[in-house]
């Protein structure tokens, strides 16, 4: 008996070992329709982190802020070539390999150096240019620092989730590391001195400085491979038919030096432009839009996490059989998973993680994470407001003859919510705030645009200064509204 179930088990292993590799192969061969499905859908997403001159970076454009730069040269000419229409969306760096993986883009052009490592989750076109890497100091450091090794005892940024970083970390010694979201925000670290040089590549070290007579430019002298120093196109892993044609187009571009002959002379003109009018009421467009995002993303949350917060709060004083036990558990449940995970971790599972089974827009994504955030503290704010109702009122009115749904709706959530208001109205404030946390996804909201402003006219703290008045203004306008209707609650 023993033998025979040994010699099942041998068989059986053998052919999963011999048919799952055939079956992976005809499924990718199948499943490579990748530029059938461009060509089809007519539209092609790049995904881009526009913090990087000159590969890409915000430039005003006939008085609009647009995403310039030779990447983006290149992205309108491989859409051209594929004969369709090029849609560019802007993310942080380290976001742009889970947005590729979870189709929010078709593509990646954001300077990006094919590494194996990254090889092994996604595909690569063609090199379409070879850099180098540069560490940018503070110009009256000049002499102090030679290359990476001057660096030992002080403190070296690079953007995180770059090839830079990684390098970094590992070739440098007695070295304090500092990784950060936005290129942006690593030069203006090293204005205040929080930072000792930010190491980037070679053509971005030179637009910086050249932008910037306070800074210069050092040799890092990073032992780099040749896939560590170039930059290539990312698409989704298996897209062989996409990658075999837009290799035409990167071929092209190199043979006819595009790049040094054309893109990058263009992408310095805008440069220069970028920094003839830098005072911050020159972008009072990109701050309206900002409270603009800022205040739909509040008002959306605000009235969608009541709802949930209604519905939690009675959930969780359900009682009585097991659904209603149930129903309590799983309120509970939620409520305390929501109130011990971060928003930003909500904000990215919502975009990237449901972006698997549906393709939300970034702004959908980000009212739904916040409206289930708040939704949860909400649900608290009411529980503790109905629990705060004398029960003499529900005995008033089921002698009444009131039903418990009608005591409820009629006499407890009205006092409920009169007691809750002034917690209500502190979430209110506390999510104009908290909308912030969407800019990691690039919803245009106000921390979004003095990102781009800050990249676009290289002036670190005045958008900071800017955006906090805006909020401030924009709280306290809030709260004495609130307030307003709060006396007129208590007088009602
Ligand atoms: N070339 C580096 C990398 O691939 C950095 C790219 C940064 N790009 C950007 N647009 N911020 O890791």
């Amino acid at each position: 008996m023993k033998k025979r179930v040994g010699l099942l088990l041998a068989i059986m292993t053998a052919f999963v070992m011999l048919v799952m590799p055939l079956g992976n192969t005809t499924h990718a061969q199948a499943a490579d329709n990748s530029l059938e499905k461009i060509q089809k859908k007519g539209v092609l997403v790049m995904g881009t982190s526009p913090d990087y001159p000159p590969y890409e970076f915000q430039a005003t454009v006939n008085g609009k802020s647009t995403v310039v730069g030779m990447d983006v040269q290149i992205g309108k000419k491989v859409a051209k070539e594929l004969g369709v229409k090029l849609k560019i969306k802007s993310m942080s760096f380290d976001s742009l390999l889970v947005a590729l993986q979870t189709g929010k883009i078709d593509m990646i052009i954001s300077g990006m150096n094919p590494t194996p490592a990254r090889r092994k989750n996604v595909a690569f076109t063609h090199t379409y240019y070879q850099g180098g890497y540069d560490i940018v100091i503070n110009k009256s450091d000049q002499g102090k620092y030679k290359n990476k090794d001057s660096f030992s005892g002080g403190t070296l940024g690079a953007q995180t989730g770059t090839t830079q970083y990684n390098a970094a970390k590992s070739q440098t010694k007695n070295t304090t590391v500092k990784g950060m979201t936005s290129q942006s925000d690593l030069i203006l670290a090293l204005q205040s001195h929080k930072l000792d040089g930010v190491a980037m590549e070679k053509p971005s070290a030179e637009a910086y400085v050249s932008n910037n007579k306070q800074l210069a430019a050092i040799p890092s002298d990073f032992n780099m491979s040749s896939s560590a120093t170039s930059s290539a196109i990312a698409f989704r892993k298996g897209s062989t038919s996409l990658v075999n044609k837009v290799n035409k187009t990167v071929d092209q571009i190199k043979k006819e030096n595009l790049v040094k002959k054309d893109y990058l002379p263009a992408a310095g003109k805008y440069l220069k432009t970028n920094t003839v009018n830098t005072s911050m009421t020159h972008y009072w467009k990109a701050f309206l839009t900002g409270i603009e995002y800022t205040l739909i993303i509040t008002v959306c949350s605000v009235f969608f996490g009541f709802i949930i917060g209604i519905i939690l709060a009675l959930a969780r004083m359900a009682r009585g059989n097991f659904f209603k036990n149930l129903l309590r558990w799983v309120a509970t449940a939620y409520v305390e998973f929501i109130r011990g995970t971060p928003m930003m971790v909500q904000v990215m599972f919502v975009y990237f993680g449901l972006g698997l089974f549906v393709n939300l827009p970034a702004l959908t994504s980000g009212i739904i994470a916040i409206s289930l955030n708040s939704g949860a503290y909400v649900a608290e704010y009411i529980r503790g407001g109905i629990n705060s109702v004398d029960v003499g009122q529900t005995e008033a009115a089921r002698s009444l003859g009131m039903s418990n749904g009608k005591t409820m709706r009629y006499v407890i959530l009205p006092q409920a919510l009169k007691n809750i208001w002034p917690s209500l109205g502190n979430e209110f404030i506390t999510l104009i705030k908290d909308s912030s946390i969407v800019s990691i996804i690039g919803v245009t909201e106000l921390i979004y645009q003095s990102n781009i402003v800050r990249s676009d006219t290289y002036r670190g703290v005045a958008p900071i200064v800017v955006i906090m008045v805006l909020y401030f203004i924009l709280t306290f306008t809030a709260s004495r509204i609130l307030n307003y209707f709060e006396r007129k609650m208590q007088h009602a």
